[in-house]
């Protein structure tokens, strides 16, 4: 039997991944990275082999992760876990910096950062594991470091398929109650009160419009209107 509510009970942080190859940037979000031993300081993180990054990773054999604060927002999280870095430059207009390899990482709204060379990969099916030896580390603010459980409870954010830990739940909408309670929080306090609000059921996105236009595209993930369900505002 398995009881694929006891995976809930697992506790992650949320963390951004990034290497570069052919002098092209790339990124995303993951939770699946952590500290495998002490001495040497080894890590390993999970990522699909659908994710530009993998591949990306694959070819440079290295890999840097800043670990997402607290108060990281859904549009970083939204560009970095939602979209392909084949298709935007995840990194336009966001902090970065170097590492000493020449691997970027993110420096804006990250607690923490690490660089890694990769000494094995395993193939674990839909992901490739990699085994990273810690080669520079560095604390980069002093607050709290983000968790899987604050994204979903307090953001309301949502698992894309590709992430080790998505569960068919993901893809539902945001239960009524919960959706409007955001909404209201976040309603921007000018102007005429909007009846409704649209919600994407992929990045959580929540948009004050009653109606979406034609050709209506998540500015977070990308998706079309028909992933979005119409909430009360
Ligand atoms: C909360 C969250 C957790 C995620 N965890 C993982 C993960 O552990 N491994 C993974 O491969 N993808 C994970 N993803 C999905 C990738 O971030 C996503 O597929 C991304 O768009 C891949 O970008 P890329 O194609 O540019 O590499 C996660 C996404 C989110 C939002």
């Amino acid at each position: 039997m398995i009881d694929r509510s006891a995976f809930h009970a697992l506790s992650y942080g949320l963390y951004l991944v990034s290497t570069t190859d052919a002098d092209r940037a790339f990124g995303c979000v993951v939770n699946t990275f952590q500290q495998v031993t002490s001495t040497p300081a080894r890590v390993s993180v999970a990522l699909n082999k659908e994710n530009a990054t993998t591949q990306a990773i694959l070819n440079s054999g290295r890999y840097a992760v800043s670990v997402l604060s607290q108060s990281a927002t859904m549009d970083l999280i939204g560009v970095f876990g939602f979209r392909s870095s084949l298709e935007v430059n995840k990194f336009a207009g966001i902090e970065h910096a170097l590492d000493g390899a020449g691997v970027p990482y993110v420096t804006e709204q990250a607690v923490a950062r690490f660089s890694m060379r990769v000494i094995e990969t395993v193939d674990v099916g839909t992901h490739i594991m990699f085994i990273g030896e810690v080669e520079e580390a560095e604390a980069l603010a002093d607050e709290a470091p983000m968790t899987y459980a604050y994204y979903h409870e307090v953001l309301r954010g949502k698992t894309p398929k590709r992430a080790s830990s998505y569960t068919p739940k993901d893809e539902a909408p945001a239960e009524g109650a919960q959706a409007e309670a955001t909404a209201e929080e976040e309603q921007p306090a000018e102007g005429a009160p909007k009846k409704y609000a649209w919600q994407c059921t992929i990045c959580g996105h929540i948009e004050y419009l009653d109606e979406l236009p034609e050709g209506y595209e998540c500015p977070l993930c990308g998706m079309g209107a028909d992933m979005f369900e119409r909430i009360e505002a």
